[in-house]
């Protein structure tokens, strides 16, 4: 009976221990988020790219490479470029003309994220 209890909680440290180690070799929950977001863009790294072909824009919080999407935007051509390597989300929100986007330009807009935008300045 003696050597079944020492037995017992021999396996229960053990398995404390599995636990705790498991622990350290996975990264922490908000870590993965961020990762899969992508990476945190300063302002100033976000105006570099603002020309047609090099066109980050950063919407909501979050920064996108519109560098692909420019030449198939269904408005006049001159409207969206003007916004690479800016903060567009007043401009996204209402088009400038005081309506919002469709839910479908909500859902395009997601596979262009790059990362998420930076406070401050560096
Ligand atoms: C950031 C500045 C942007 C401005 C100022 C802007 C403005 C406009 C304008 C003026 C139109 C055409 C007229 C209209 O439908 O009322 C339009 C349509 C559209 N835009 Fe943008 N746009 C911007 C960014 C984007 C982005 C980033 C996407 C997606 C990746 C997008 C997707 C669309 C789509 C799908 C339409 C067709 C109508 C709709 O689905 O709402 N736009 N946009």
């Amino acid at each position: 009976m003696r050597l079944l209890y020492i037995f017992a909680t021999l396996i229960f440290w053990l398995l404390v221990a599995a636990f705790w180690a498991g622990s350290l070799w996975l990264p922490p929950a908000e870590k993965s988020a961020a990762i899969a977001v992508g990476k945190s863009i300063s302002p100033t790294e976000l105006a570099k790219h603002s020309t047609p072909e090099n066109c980050w824009v950063a919407i909501r919080g979050n920064v996108y490479d519109l560098s692909a999407y420019l030449p198939k935007h269904p408005s006049q051509p001159d409207i969206l470029p003007s916004w690479c390597g800016k903060e567009a989300t007043e401009a996204y929100n209402t088009k400038t003309k005081g309506r919002p986007h469709s839910i479908y330009a909500d859902e395009l807009l997601i596979k262009y994220q790059i990362g998420i935008l930076a406070s401050g300045k560096s």
